[in-house]
């Protein structure tokens, strides 16, 4: 049964699909879930047949020499060499069976491959950032590598190699429909291959247990077919964040962001922004915050971000357990309280932070 069902899978995609969702709840948009997911099929064939063979013996033996059927003593005898070594050498032999399939898949999943395309993932508590290595922030917009927080954006149909390391204890990195997952380790950089079949929008998470926010530390891959990728990594590589207009709106929030109020509480000091002088590395890169589509790394997305974004510049962990910002309600010491004037300044400038329409890659995802 197990046979026909592989074969059937196999003539039929769709029902292969279905079977994958089945055992993984996840797709089979990515070589590397197919690599997996026939490996399974595999070792769970060889299962099905090890437990057929076995139940028949016991039943066989059981049947054949009950003891209403038998009153005659059983047959004295000791030893019988044959079926020694049958049952030792089948066993080894589905073990070296089982060995040769895990190590060839391991093989083929493990190396990074040549014409991969590279990204860092930083993991910390509790968000991301996303490093593009081969795509450093061009002069004339400042410095750096280009840089987002909890959006990843990546070519489609591609090969991807993720370099994953952690700030602060372990996490672990996982886009379920893109391929395995993998440890987080602060000070350790690991290299690890996911891909993807086609354009889309797809979730990723934190796997390791690592405090409080466990659960709220997510991330998205967007995949953008090649034309659009190479769209977005130009407007990022030249962009340079707008300094806000004398009167806007956003002007004071931009004082706030790079000064603090009364000299204390830059925000600035933990967060990056392309092309300005905020380079703080301990907390998420709001480069684009304006492009973004998330906050609080996957809380909320769309228009609850408008809802929640001012509850979170003004004391975070009310609303996300655990989170490291400090409250801007004047419950952090060393940290001023800001009005409620001054938040929404403060979120008219971050959302000020957009990429131009070119580089704008929800636009570019169905
Ligand atoms: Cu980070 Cu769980």
């Amino acid at each position: 049964a197990a046979a026909a069902a592989a074969l059937l899978c196999a003539a039929q995609p769709a029902l292969a699909q279905q079977v994958h969702q089945l055992i993984t709840m996840g797709d089979l948009s990515s070589g590397y879930n197919r690599e997996v997911f026939w490996m399974s099929i595999g070792a769970i064939i060889l299962s099905v047949l090890i437990f057929v063979g076995t139940s028949y013996a016991l039943f066989h033996s059981v049947r054949t020499y009950r003891e209403d059927r038998n009153d005659a003593p059983p047959a004295q005898f000791h030893g019988n060499n044959r079926l020694e070594v049958t049952l030792v050498a089948v066993p080894v032999v589905i073990v070296i069976v089982l060995a040769l399939l895990t190590v060839r898949a391991m093989a083929r999943l493990n190396p990074t491959p040549t014409g991969a395309y590279p990204v860092n993932a930083v993991g910390a508590q509790f968000y991301w950032n996303f490093e593009y290595p081969n795509a450093a922030v061009n002069q004339a917009a400042g410095t750096g590598l280009v840089t987002n927080g909890n959006e990843l954006i990546v070519p489609a149909k591609s090969k991807i190699a993720v370099t994953i390391t952690a700030r602060d204890v372990i996490h672990a990195f996982w886009a379920p429909n893109l391929g395995g997952q993998r440890d987080a380790i602060p000070s350790v950089k690991k290299t690890w291959q996911v891909d993807n079949d086609q354009p889309g929008v797809y979730q990723g998470l934190c796997s390791v247990l690592c405090g409080a926010s466990h659960a709220n530390m997510r991330f998205k891959v967007i995949t953008l077919p090649e034309t659009e990728y190479q769209q977005f990594i130009s407007a990022a590589q030249n962009y340079k964040a707008p300094t806000p207009a004398a009167g806007s709106a956003a002007e004071a929030g931009y004082t706030i962001f790079m000064q603090g109020k009364d000299g204390s509480g830059a925000c600035a000091a933990c967060h990056r922004v392309q092309g300005t002088a905020a380079a703080g590395q301990s907390g998420p890169d709001l480069s684009f915050f304006g492009s973004r589509r998330t906050l609080g790394a996957g809380m909320w997305e769309g228009a609850d971000v408008d809802t929640h974004l001012h509850q979170w510049i003004k004391a975070s962990s009310s609303i996300k357990p655990g989170s490291l910002m400090p409250h801007y309600d004047g419950t952090t010491q060393g940290y001023p309280a800001l009005t409620d004037e001054e938040i929404n300044s403060v979120e008219a400038y971050i959302k000020s932070l957009q990429l131009p329409a070119q580089g704008n890659y929800w636009t570019k995802i169905a």
